[in-house]
């Protein structure tokens, strides 16, 4: 797979797509988008993969959408464009995702983060909508996925002010899920990925689109959805053998039928 601004490594079942427009600390473009909905498409094809792990550079995961690609833009535009209707597809992915963030994860790039399944953080990430600084407003979903994450209170302090939050306050908010030394960042989300990638990839698949049906019903319904989906995964032959291996004291070997 190859493409301008992104570069992708596949390491067994685990693959890595690092954004790389480093010249603009990765602020997500027309082609990033595009580019990154074809890389995910594609590893969501690949029956080997069973976890993706998303990342940026050192200094930013992504600094926000790209503002000069905006700056002169018209409201017809926008609108006939759906301007960023692109991104929303990768919410739509059903592989597990993790954001890997180190450095900034700014307005759009905060929000990318939150379209993943879980966001791990190097300590040096900070997280923030600054798109009022510009005269605007998130339109990644920033406003509804951040409140959902952290709650109305932190939701609107980040938006209203444009503050940007450090890594200790975003993992003590719920945004991310754990914290690492920078420099181990990657090699422990990757770690993760892999723990993740070696399960039966039909459980991990229902397991995110349960989870994520919490934020779109009601309990009840979130539950009936769970359940159904509980009684279907016997279907499975990685039921079968994932309780005949924990019953026989030894490792599963899953074939994700
Ligand atoms: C385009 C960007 C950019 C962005 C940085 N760059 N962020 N280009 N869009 N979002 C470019 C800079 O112009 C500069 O290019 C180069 O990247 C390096 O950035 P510097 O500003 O020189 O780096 P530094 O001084 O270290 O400051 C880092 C920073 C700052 C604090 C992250 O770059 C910054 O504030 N960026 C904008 C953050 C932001 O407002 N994001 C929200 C965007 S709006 P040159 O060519 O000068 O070297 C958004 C809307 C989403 O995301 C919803 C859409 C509807």
């Amino acid at each position: 797979m190859t493409f301008e601004t992104l570069l992708v490594d596949i390491q067994e079942r685990v693959a890595l797509i690092t954004l790389n427009r480093p010249q603009a600390l990765n602020a997500l473009n027309a082609q990033l988008i595009s580019e990154l909905n074809q890389a995910l498409g594609q590893l969501e094809a690949d029956p080997r993969i069973g976890c993706i792990v998303l990342t940026g550079s050192a200094k930013a995961f992504a600094a926000g959408a790209d503002i000069k690609e905006m700056a002169e833009l018209s409201y017809p535009q926008v609108y006939l464009d759906d301007l960023f209707a692109e991104a929303d597809r990768i919410a739509t992915r059903r592989k597990p995702l993790i954001a890997a963030v180190a450095g900034y994860a700014l307005g759009g790039g905060c929000e990318l983060a939150l379209l993943c399944d879980m966001i791990f953080a190097a300590d040096n990430a900070r997280f923030g909508q600054p798109e009022v600084n510009l005269g605007v407003l998130p339109g990644i979903g920033g406003t509804q996925r951040l409140t959902r994450a952290v709650g109305k209170a932190k939701a609107m302090d980040m938006c209203l002010t444009g503050r940007q939050m450090d890594a200790a306050e975003a993992e003590r908010a719920g945004l991310v899920a754990r914290v690492f030394p920078a420099e181990s960042l990657l090699e422990e989300t990757l770690k993760a990925a892999r723990v993740i990638a070696e399960k039966s990839l039909p459980a991990t698949m229902m397991i995110k689109e349960s989870v994520n049906r919490a934020f779109e019903t009601t309990l009840a319904e979130g539950i009936r959805f769970e359940r159904r989906v509980f009684h279907a995964v016997f279907a499975t032959a990685d039921q079968k053998e994932g309780m005949a291996a924990f019953s026989e004291k030894r490792k599963p070997e899953f074939t994700n039928r």
